[in-house]
């Protein structure tokens, strides 16, 4: 049984992180940290942990004998020396996306595990879901030909909930980035998983609601990171992708759309949905100009988490995100912001 202990119980901590262990086999939550009482309270009251085991201070959560793997589900700025606690004490580390607050940031975690390889992942969620794991499969049998472009779409409409506060997200220092590091990123890591590497990119990002009040005072202060990012993107193997990444679209609660164009084929899905892909594969429906609906096969299945797991256990973990690619996709944050404020294409 892996004993998983947690560091941030906040809003992904409870909302995905906890009911995926819950549901999952080979692990339990034995002890969990946050600098805020309150939350830790919550948290540990639900999960009956003991108060032994509710830490304020994260090393203390990394150097308890009753914790064997670690999860950070932090503000961004905070993820990397976590992680390299973790990594030095020898644990299995599992790091909330993205990375670091930029690429500098995150050389540390890079460095401790040259120095101490243990077993690492990212939260890279979507990667996990059935539609995007039958699609890798698809386009590895060929079935798409030479992948000629893709068009992605993250869209929200968070940005404009009425009241919301100065949070962490909207602060530079604490981010780095806004809507890129939050829903981009996920896209980014997405589009190299199934189309392979970037080669330059081409960003417009901009900040739409720009004061909000602090968070625990009436005063207004500036929001510091990016409400939406458009880019363009050219592969290595030549394919074209157009993004549109945005927490200012009305109507959209959490849209994520995906269409694939293949000399061969098309693959289409809509995270809204994530057990079915929309598919133009194969004569009839070349002939018929059309798209079918594909239910994608059980055996895609597999939560975040029970992979957590399956990795601290030392299992076969098939396309397991690590954190080599969290360095890579904040690589590509870091352009996109560059390509932006520089009004220039910038090569990765
Ligand atoms: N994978 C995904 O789909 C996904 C979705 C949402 C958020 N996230 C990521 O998860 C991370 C957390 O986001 P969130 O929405 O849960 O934020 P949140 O603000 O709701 O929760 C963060 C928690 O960390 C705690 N914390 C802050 N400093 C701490 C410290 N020094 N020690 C211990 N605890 C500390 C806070 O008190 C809070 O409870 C972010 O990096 C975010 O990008 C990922």
């Amino acid at each position: 049984m892996v004993r998983i202990g947690i560091i941030g119980v906040g809003g992904i901590a409870n909302g995905r992180h906890i009911p995926e262990i819950q549901k999952s086999s080979g692990g339990k939550i034995t002890a969990i940290c946050d600098i805020n009482e309150k939350a830790l309270k919550a948290t540990g009251d639900k999960l009956g942990i003991p108060e032994h085991l509710r830490f304020t201070d994260y090393r203390d959560l990394i150097a308890s004998d009753e914790v064997d793997a670690v999860e950070i589900c932090t503000p961004n700025h905070l993820h990397v020396p976590m992680a390299v606690d973790a990594v030095k004490a020898g644990k299995p580390v599992n790091v909330e996306k993205p990375l670091s607050v930029n690429l500098d940031k995150a050389q540390p975690l890079k460095a401790a595990l040259e120095e101490n390889p243990v077993p690492n992942m990212m939260c890279f969620t979507y990667r996990f879901m059935p539609a995007v794991r039958y699609a890798k499969e698809i386009m590895k049998k060929g079935l798409l030909g030479d992948i000629i472009s893709v068009n992605v779409e993250y869209l929200k409409s968070s940005a404009f909930i009425e009241g919301r506060r100065l949070e962490w997200r909207f602060i530079k220092e604490y981010a780095g980035t806004g809507v890129l590091g939050d829903l981009g990123v996920h896209l980014i890591d997405m589009a190299e998983f199934l189309i392979g590497d970037m080669k330059k990119v081409s960003a417009k990002t901009g900040i739409i609601v720009k004061e909000r009040k602090k968070l625990d005072s009436e005063e207004i202060a500036p929001v510091e990171t990016d409400d939406y990012c458009n880019f363009l993107a050219e592969f290595e193997n030549g394919a074209a992708g157009v993004f549109t990444v945005t927490r200012c679209a009305l109507g959209h609660g959490n849209t994520i759309k995906y269409d694939i164009y293949g000399t061969e084929g098309v693959i289409s899905f809509n995270l809204n949905n994530p057990d079915i892909l929309n598919v133009c594969i194969g004569d009839i429906d070349r002939e018929c100009e059309s798209m079918h609906t594909v239910s994608v096969p059980s055996k895609y299945r597999i939560t975040q988490e029970q992979m957590f797991i399956n990795m601290a256990e030392g299992k076969d973990c098939p396309y397991l995100p690590t954190v080599k690619d969290g360095l890579r996709s904040q690589k590509i944050l870091d352009s996109l912001l560059k390509s932006s404020e520089e009004n220039r294409w910038i090569e990765l």
